[in-house]
């Protein structure tokens, strides 16, 4: 049984992301204080926007020391209205005073999607100054859960799921509608922080599967970082199946 850390029920989505907000003050300033700097990964979606806003009003934040990754990307050009890069930008980016040298997104005019992923896992690399075959820590990686218990772009039963030396792969076909290129789950479970931000009522029983009964055939349940915590923040529509 993966052990999780802790399971949060807030009343509504806007308290979840409220709740997030906390721990991300809270992180980021440990981060700052220890290392100097902040590293977080984002993911995209629809639930984790509001949050993304929340944070964009934030501008006394250590933006400057801050260093935000995408978790995984739709191979599109970065104003396609499906780019989570976009999203990200929407709601957050453009309303805090990050410095450009701090936003490491995913390249998608590589190319192809693996010419993609393998550059973005070389701008990984380079950031974190990795040696050969060490994994990155990020501070915070923040995930969502899709109906059928996918995160990041780690599908249920995809290859990329077992990928054990890449830090990132290109994901393609099956149901997915277009290209994506995703952090591998080594890198999500190198993290010192995982927050899952799950809400709505369509997430209930992934969410009780995931939570409760362990169902490591859905990729979400394969995260469980060895030296890190996961948080999982639901809504009560989301939470209403756990006992
Ligand atoms: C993406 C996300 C993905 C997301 C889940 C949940 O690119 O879509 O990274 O992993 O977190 O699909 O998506 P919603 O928040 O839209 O339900």
């Amino acid at each position: 049984m993966v052990q999780y850390n802790r399971v949060f029920v807030l009343e509504t989505p806007e308290d979840a992301a409220a709740f997030a907000m906390g721990r991300w003050i809270e992180i980021s300033g440990q981060s700052i204080e220890k290392r100097g700097r902040f590293t977080a990964a984002l993911s995209g979606g629809k639930t984790p926007a509001d949050f993304y806003r929340k944070l964009g009003g934030r501008q006394n934040l250590s933006w400057d020391r801050t260093h935000l990754f995408i978790v995984d990307e739709r191979y599109v050009p970065v104003e396609h209205e499906d780019s989570n890069f976009r999203m990200i930008k929407e709601s957050l980016l453009r309303s805090v005073n990050l410095p450009e040298r701090n936003i490491h997104a995913i390249p998608t005019e590589e190319g192809t999607p693996e010419i993609s992923a393998k550059k973005y896992e070389k701008n990984i690399k380079d950031f974190f100054e990795l040696p050969k075959g060490a994994w990155p820590s990020f501070d915070l990686i923040m995930l969502g859960i899709g109906e059928d218990g996918h995160t990041a772009s780690l599908f249920p039963a995809a290859p990329a799921l077992s990928e054990a030396r890449r830090l990132a792969v290109a994901v393609g076909g099956g149901k997915v509608k277009h290209h994506r290129i995703s952090i591998t789950l080594p890198v999500i479970n190198s993290a010192k922080n995982v927050i899952f931000l799950v809400t709505g009522e369509n997430k209930a029983h992934v969410v009780k599967e995931i939570i409760e009964d362990n169902n490591t055939q859905l990729p979400a349940s394969l995260v469980n970082p060895k030296n890190g915590e996961v948080l999982f923040l639901l809504d009560k529509s989301a939470g209403m199946l756990l006992s």
